[in-house]
């Protein structure tokens, strides 16, 4: 399969999503090749009426958002989110997702969490029978020790442990915190591993995104898949 088919999937997740987008809302707008559909498409609509704002999860996002014309609340200290929507790195068959591929995973889980409703878009390439295994899960720590932060996270899942790299550099998110991608074979409790690892001093926030997916829309070379999940 193709990148530029994959691409098209992406973009047909998208599309349909932004049917659940309404005049008056405020929706939270996520990070990444299929959220930059969604914001492409809002920005259509945006042009021809629709009136809606955004709270963006990344710097990229609020650029393309204000590009398409899509105003955004992110500088209030407190949102009412009609909906997020946002793509995922996996996605296991409890609707549980691996974020963070682009090192936005922070703004976008309290993005989801502030939400009525999360939307999750993907191609259905993402669809794994168990989180892990060829992506890995990426941890936002703070620099402060983060070399005794990776070692507690080591010792936790006695799995790899790497500190991702952006240009021979370490990677800055943009909450100035450093990302450590830990390569587990399988996550076999996701719940269990979210909680434990955020006891870890140093940890912002994992990756993980736990019983937070109210629909799933699943680009395919069959056509769209949509899931209504019911939330545990
Ligand atoms: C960004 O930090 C990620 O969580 C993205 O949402 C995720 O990597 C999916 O990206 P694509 O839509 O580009 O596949």
């Amino acid at each position: 399969m193709s990148g530029s088919d994959l691409e098209s999937f992406k973009k047909a997740a998208a599309l349909a999503a932004v049917e659940y987008v309404k005049d008056g809302m405020v929706v939270g707008l996520g990070t990444g090749s299929t959220a930059k559909h969604l914001i492409i498409a809002l920005g259509e609509k945006v042009k021809t009426g629709l009136k809606i704002r955004g709270v963006s999860t990344s710097q990229d996002t609020a650029s393309l958002a204000a590009r398409y014309g899509i105003a955004l609340n992110d500088h209030e200290p407190r949102w009412r989110l009609d909906v997020a929507f946002d793509g995922a790195d996996q996605v296991d068959p409890s609707f549980n997702l691996i974020k963070g591929g682009g090192g936005a995973l922070l703004k976008e889980k309290i993005v989801a969490a502030s939400a009525r409703q999360f939307v999750v878009m993907v191609d259905h390439t993402k669809r794994v029978p168990v989180l892990g295994g060829s992506f890995p899960l990426p941890i936002e720590v703070v620099p402060f020790g983060w070399g005794n932060t990776a070692r507690q996270i080591e010792v936790l899942t006695q799995s790899l442990v790497v500190l991702r790299e952006h240009s021979g550099a370490p990677f800055r998110t943009e909450s100035g915190n450093l990302i450590i991608d830990v390569h587990l074979a399988t996550i076999d409790r996701p719940q269990d591993l979210e909680v434990a690892l955020n006891y870890i001093p140093g940890v912002v926030e994992t990756g993980l995104f736990v019983d937070r997916t109210d629909v799933l829309i699943v680009g395919t070379p069959q056509g769209i898949e949509t899931h209504n999940v019911k939330r545990t």
